[in-house]
């Protein structure tokens, strides 16, 4: 897969800027970041217009209408978050980024990113862009003048140190920090003549944070796509972008399954320096109307996200993406996010990505797929009714399961790193799995191009697409319109207080929300047997959602509900 980038004639010209088309029909105003739906869109994998394999700019325009077209029969998303667009040679599959103003060819053009911004707007969909500033690609032109000149104007772009020479004159690693993705965090230039470091592939060197040029460059960079009309980004690793002045090596760990859990990470992320650059970035976001940011956390510490989060912007907690399918395990993961996410922060609530499992399978291991639906169908319930900006994953909307994908076909990088065998020992997650191509149906390959598309597709692509399940009420489609469109119309679903309501069912996690008047109640069973709840307040309740969709009639106070197994549904107090 890794490809030398061709350089691109569509540099951006800030003279060329078209000014930025205005949303309209957007629902929620500048609440919207908070009230609405973002939706991850991996543009590669989404709909490919010119039928090479591979999906592009102009096949995800023609697919806005899908994601929403004003009306209920379209899943209705606010928002769409796109992995990537940036010309790039394709070792982390986009996020090695080689010219950070320009589209990658096989995506389209700056037009057609135009076209994208014009047409998503029109339909009240905000487009955000994911922001990789940590490291470039080793492909950039910054890298190159870098290592072929330290006393450049680039010289001290990236994190560069000589080696530390042994007791036999050997050059060692500068110090002991090692990569993500596996191995030491330093690579030996031979043009350069010294180490540089990268947290994740050699061929994404980190950029150095600390040099007051850079962080200009990078500034100026994000303001020319605000002025372009993106409405927000999503940072990439944000938090590792400062490390240690000295650099000093980490503290070892004894436990952990890979060489990178063995260190504790203090002075290669989550710097004190990274606080200020914050102020600053969210200063020059903030000067553009209406638009957010949301913040990737890489680190282990769930806490620390609340503590980065602020107004309009939004830091992934992935405590939810972690817990296994079961109503303790959700309950307490819900109640850890309340606490920590009072009042004045807003939380994100996310159960997949393009870096992990899908939930489909994660969710119901091996579970037939009635099942897997069923918990697919439950989990978006929990998705779009807890308290916090659900973002989406392309394909969660069907049901979509990860796809195994053959060690020869394997394209994911660090997957193929440590090769076959060296994988038994320390695994690495192929996350190729979680990123195959949209089945839309038909047409040739799910209607996803006629072309081979660039990796597997799924194997029940003949059963599972978007068209199949449009005109079937008992799909997973179905259910995610209806709930999205039920979040659109309940503020209590979109902004209100949460407050979990204790039954004596194990397997039942029940909550309410409310805000501007409304109270609603959302019941989700877990288990594979019914389970019986009664309702204790004196109200009357009626069933807005309900997954399995058999008419529940009105419920009073002290009446007894039965919940099937695997069945959410959404009540409102009358
Ligand atoms: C996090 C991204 O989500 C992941 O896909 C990528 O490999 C790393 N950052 C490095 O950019
Ligand atoms: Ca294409």
């Amino acid at each position: 897969m890794p490809r030398v980038p061709r350089r691109t004639s569509t540099i951006l010209d800030p003279s060329r800027t078209p000014a930025a088309p205005p949303v309209v029909g957007a629902a929620f105003g500048d609440d919207w970041w908070r009230r609405g739906v973002v939706y991850q869109v991996y543009p590669r994998s989404f709909a490919d217009s010119n039928d090479d394999g591979i999906g592009d700019l102009p096949g995800l325009i023609a697919k806005l209408d899908y994601l929403n077209d004003g009306t209920e029969r379209s899943l209705g998303v606010d928002a769409i978050w796109l992995s990537p667009i940036h010309p790039s040679p394709g070792f982390d599959v986009g996020y090695d980024v080689a010219d950070y103003d320009a589209i990658d060819p096989i995506f389209g053009t700056l037009d057609d990113f135009d076209r994208l911004i014009a047409e998503a707007h029109r339909r009240g969909i905000r487009v955000i862009l994911d922001l990789v500033m940590n490291h470039t690609s080793s492909a950039h032109r910054w890298f190159e003048a870098s290592r072929r000149d330290a006393s450049g104007p680039y010289g001290d772009w990236y994190l560069w140190r000589d080696g530390v020479p042994d007791r036999f004159g050997r050059l060692r690693n500068p110090n002991n920090w090692t990569s993500f993705f596996g191995g030491s965090a330093w690579t030996w230039d031979e043009i350069r003549g010294q180490f540089y470091m990268h947290t994740f592939l050699p061929e994404q060197p980190d950029v150095n944070w600390r040099n007051p040029q850079v962080r200009a460059e990078m500034l100026a960079m994000v303001r020319r796509w605000l002025e372009r009309g993106v409405d927000g980004f999503r940072l990439d690793v944000f938090n590792a972008f400062f490390k240690d002045a000295e650099l000093l090596s980490n503290p070892r760990r004894f436990l952990g399954r890979r060489p990178y859990d063995r260190q504790v990470h203090r002075y290669d992320k989550d710097r004190p320096e990274l606080v200020e650059f914050l102020a600053e970035f969210r200063a020059l976001v903030d000067s553009f109307p209406d638009r957010m940011t949301v913040g990737e956390l890489f680190s282990a510490d769930p806490g620390l996200a609340p503590k980065l989060t602020a107004p309009r912007h939004l830091v992934f907690d992935f405590e939810l993406l972690r817990q296994p399918w079961s109503a303790s395990a959700f309950a307490d993961a819900s109640e850890k996010h309340e606490q920590r996410f009072d009042d004045d922060r807003w939380p994100t609530i996310v159960l997949s990505n393009h870096d992990r499992s899908r939930q489909a399978s994660r969710l119901a291991r091996g579970a037939d797929a009635a099942a897997s639906d069923a918990i697919a169908r439950a989990a978006a319930t929990l998705s779009l009714t807890l308290r916090g900006t659900p973002f989406l994953y392309y394909g969660e909307e069907i049901g979509a399961r990860d796809v195994p994908v053959p060690w020869p076909e394997i394209i994911d990088p660090p997957a193929r790193r440590g090769g076959r065998l060296i994988r038994l020992v320390v695994p690495w997650w192929n996350r190729d799995q979680a990123r195959s191509p949209m089945p839309w149906g038909g047409g040739p390959n799910g209607g996803f191009s006629a072309a081979r598309p660039w990796l597997r597709l799924a194997p029940d692509i003949g059963t599972r697409t978007v068209a199949t399940q449009e005109g079937d009420p008992s799909s997973v489609l179905v259910a995610y319109r209806r709930l999205v469109w039920l979040r659109r119309r309940h503020p209590a679903l979109q902004v209100g207080t949460y407050r979990r309501i204790v039954t004596t069912a194990r397997d039942v996690l029940a909550y309410e929300r409310v805000a501007e008047g409304e109270t609603i109640a959302v019941a989700v069973n877990f288990g594979r047997a019914a389970a019986t709840v009664r309702i204790r307040t004196g109200r009357k309740w009626t069933v807005i959602f309900d997954t399995h969709e058999r008419g529940i009639p009105d419920v009073h106070a002290d009446d007894q509900l039965t919940l099937q197994p695997r069945e959410a549904i959404v009540l409102q107090a009358g």
